[in-house]
Formats: C-alpha cells, sequence, structure tokens
C-alpha cells in the first residue's frame, strides 16, 4: 500500500525535492497533504497534479482565492495557522514532512507529534526552539522523528552501526559556506546578493544565510542534541568543502563511520520517506573514476561566532535558543532587506541573548511568548 503523505511547506526547497521523490515513486507514496504560506500559483499547480486530500495555506486570503480557483476539485482548503496545524495532525496520514521554515514549523511539527504522527522533519528551527517539550511529546505520544536535515540523515544512518553508549562523539559537517576562509574585514562589505550564493546547495534564502554565518550549523548542533538525545560536549563540528561526507559517528572503539553522496537533499528526503526501507531511484550517483580530494578544518569562530552562540543557548537551555532563533531570524530578515550589514547579525543575537533570563522547561506557550518578546526586543535594538 501506498504511504499517505502530507507535505507542510510543498512549495518550497524541501517541498518541491519531496515532490520529485514523490514522483520516482508514484506507486510508493500518495500525497495526500500540501501547504504553503502565500504562493498559491505553485500549490494550485501541485494540488492539480497530486489531486490531495486537503491544502492549507498560512494567508487566509490567499487561502479563499485558492478556494475559488479550485472549485472544479474535492480539495479542502484550510486556512491560517490554524488550518496548518489541522494539516499537520489529520487523522488519515503515515507521515508528515515539515518543510516550514523558521519558527513557523513549531506549532505544526508539535500538532503532528501530539498526534502521534511519523515526522520526516527538515524544519531544524523546531527542535532548536521546543526540542525538549516535541522530544517529550513523542516519546508520550509514540511519534517517530525522522531527520531529512542532510547531517542528521547521515548520522541516523551511521548510528545503525553501534549501540547507544558505544558513541562517543558525532562529528557535523559544515561546507564552511560562501565565505569560508573570509576574516572579518573581508566579511564587513558582504551583500545579500553575494551571501546567497551558496557554494553546494541550492536552498531557501533563509537557511542560505545562515549557512554563509555558520548559524545554520549551530541550529544543527542544537539539533543533533535533542533528536539523538546526546550531550553538547560530544557534538563537534568540522569545515569540509566538498559536502560529500554528510557527517560522521565516532565510536568508543576509535571507529568512525561515515555517510556519503552527493551534496544532493533528494537522498536524506528519499530515506525519510522510505524509512525503514531503502528504495531504488535514478538520482545522480558520485563517480569515482576521477581524483578528489576531501579536506577537513576546524571552523574559524572568531569571524563566524553564531555557532558557539547556539553551543551556548544551547548549554543554557529553557527558553534562550528560542531567543537565538528569533534574534537571528529579525537580523537575517533584516540583512536580507540591505537594512543592516552581514557582520551585524551575531551582533544582535548576542545582545538580545544577554537581555533574556533563561526559563527552564517552557510550554509551548512560553515559547511562542519567548518568541515575540526576541522579535521585539531585536527590532528595537535595530531601530535604535
Ligand atoms: N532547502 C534545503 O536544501 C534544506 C536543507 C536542510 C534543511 N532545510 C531546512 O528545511 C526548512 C525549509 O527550508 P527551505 O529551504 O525549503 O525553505 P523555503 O524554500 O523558504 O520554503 C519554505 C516553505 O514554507 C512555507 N512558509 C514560509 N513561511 C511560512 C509560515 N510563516 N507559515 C507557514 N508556511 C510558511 C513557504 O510557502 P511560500 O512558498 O508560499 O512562501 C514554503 O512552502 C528550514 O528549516 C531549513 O533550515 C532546508
Amino acid at each position: 500500500m501506498a504511504r499517505k503523505i502530507i507535505v507542510l511547506g510543498s512549495t518550497g526547497s524541501i517541498g518541491t525535492q519531496t515532490l520529485k521523490v514523490a514522483d520516482q515513486h508514484p506507486e510508493k507514496i500518495n500525497i495526500i497533504g500540501l501547504s504553503a504560506r502565500n504562493n498559491i500559483d505553485l500549490l494550485e499547480k501541485q494540488i492539480r497534479k497530486y489531486r490531495p486530500l486537503a491544502a492549507a495555506v498560512l494567508i487566509p486570503e490567499k487561502a479563499l482565492e485558492l478556494k475559488k480557483r479550485l472549485g472544479d476539485t474535492s480539495t479542502t482548503i484550510l486556512a491560517g495557522k490554524s488550518g496548518l496545524k489541522a494539516l499537520a495532525a489529520w487523522p488519515d496520514s503515515d507521515l508528515v514532512v515539515v518543510g516550514l521554515v523558521g519558527f513557523s514549523g513549531l506549532e505544526p511539527t508539535f500538532a503532528a507529534v501530539s498526534k502521534g504522527k511519523t515526522v520526516a522533519l527538515a524544519n531544524k528551527e523546531a527542535l532548536v526552539v521546543g526540542g525538549e517539550l516535541i522530544m517529550a511529546e513523542a516519546k508520550a505520544k509514540k511519534a517517530v522523528i525522522i531527520p531529512v536535515d542532510s547531517e542528521h540523515s547521515a548520522l541516523f544512518q551511521c548510528l545503525h552501526a553501534g549501540g547507544k553508549k558505544e558513541v562517543a562523539k558525532v562529528i557535523l559537517t559544515a561546507s564552511g559556506g560562501p565565505f569560508l576562509g573570509w576574516n572579518k574585514n573581508e566579511l564587513s562589505a558582504v551583500k545579500p546578493a553575494r551571501a546567497l550564493k551558496h557554494p553546494n546547495w541550492k536552498m531557501g534564502a533563509k537557511v542560505t544565510i545562515d549557512s554563509a554565518t555558520l548559524m545554520n550549523k549551530g541550529f544543527e548542533v542544537i539539533e543533533a542534541r535533542w533528536l539523538f538525545d546526546i550531550d553538547f560536549k560530544q557534538i563537534d563540528v568540522v569545515i569540509h568543502p566538498e559536502s560529500i561526507i554528510h557527517s560522521m559517528v565516532e565510536f568508543i572503539d576509535g571507529s568512525t563511520i561515515a555517510q556519503i553522496s552527493l551534496p544532493s537533499m533528494l537522498f536524506p528526503i528519499q530515506y525519510a520517506l522510505s524509512y525503514p526501507e531503502r528504495w531504488e531511484n535514478n538520482f545522480p550517483r558520485l563517480d569515482w573514476d576521477f581524483k578528489r580530494n576531501l579536506t577537513f578544518m576546524p571552523p574559524d569562530r572568531i569571524s563566524f561566532p553564531c555557532l558557539d552562540y547556539a553551543y551556548q543557548a544551547g548549554a543554557m537551555g529553557g527558553t534562550m535558543p528560542a531567543v537565538l532563533n528569533a534574534a537571528n531570524e529579525v537580523a537575517v530578515e533584516e540583512f536580507l532587506k540591505n537594512n543592516i550589514p552581514f557582520l551585524h547579525i551575531p551582533v544582535v543575537l548576542e545582545e538580545i541573548m544577554n537581555k533574556h533570563s533563561t526559563r527552564l522547561n517552557p510550554s509551548l506557550e512560553e515559547i511562542v511568548e519567548t518568541d515575540t518578546w526576541a522579535r521585539q526586543e531585536s527590532r528595537y535594538f535595530l531601530r535604535s
């Protein structure tokens, strides 16, 4: 029987690639739900192609317009945040892919987990801001979270090689982004168009800027802490510009297991959809017939301080990672509008984190409140 899959954020980079994977396996995957924030032109095309049971649009007026356009179909159109959460918790699904970006992933992910769903999670911010809460809820409701992020998919696969007590540490690889090797002086003049040119990966704008600041790797450190229930001291980061090794696990006997493929999200997305099986596909393979160098180096923590802010926020725990995330979302938005310089992004994070006293074991409501507070403070700081 085909797996009934809901794709939240189907118009984005992860969403459209998930549908590419679905196209490879029409007999194994049945798309029953789709969602967008605003892009109803693409969503309409997707609905006409996949004929899902339901689709959600965040912006209510856009939802209404889409409903009018799709009068000749039977797809139920849901609107707003509540519509998105209803789709995430849709009773008749086997798997929910969360390809939403930023904080918007938290509540739908929580809604899916609360219903005991299997969740293929690309939205790392959900675990950054609410990892403790989501993992506890997943345990209570017997929900399964399968990582989609390439690094965490790699760790998930490598961890099959040994028991939990046999893990010495996990090593997240990072491409280093477009500014690998640049010093602060060189970084001071960076403009959005340049920062959006990632050397290895084609992704949405927000995660591409996060890759350029190494914030993305910091978020992945926190994501790994929660996904694999591992201490921050056991999570290392290494720069590997070729993005061929997607991450590694070092076991207590000194053996290190790595996962290798071309840098394409199609591989980890498909693994999350097929798990625990592996399915054939026609995605491009690594060519071993020519000379290839793989390089590794430590991250530059001076020019790219966001990585350490994530370790700090993660170690403080509670609401602090939500503050880091919200400040980062505001700063990235302002940088993309060309309103602040690239090097101002970490300044905003440090400032807002310093203003916050973390609250431990936050509820969902407290995380949402913290997010709102940190966004306001960040905007106020940037105006002053
Ligand atoms: N892209 C990658 O290769 C990649 C790799 C690893 C991890 N990730 C992670 O995957 C997540 C998605 O990244 P992406 O690059 O696919 O992002 P993206 O291209 O910006 O797509 C985001 C999707 O979410 C929708 N959306 C945006 N804001 C929303 C909101 N406030 N509420 C509800 N829906 C909203 C968008 O709809 P509209 O199109 O209508 O705006 C779109 O469908 C991020 O957490 C990212 O870190 C991405």
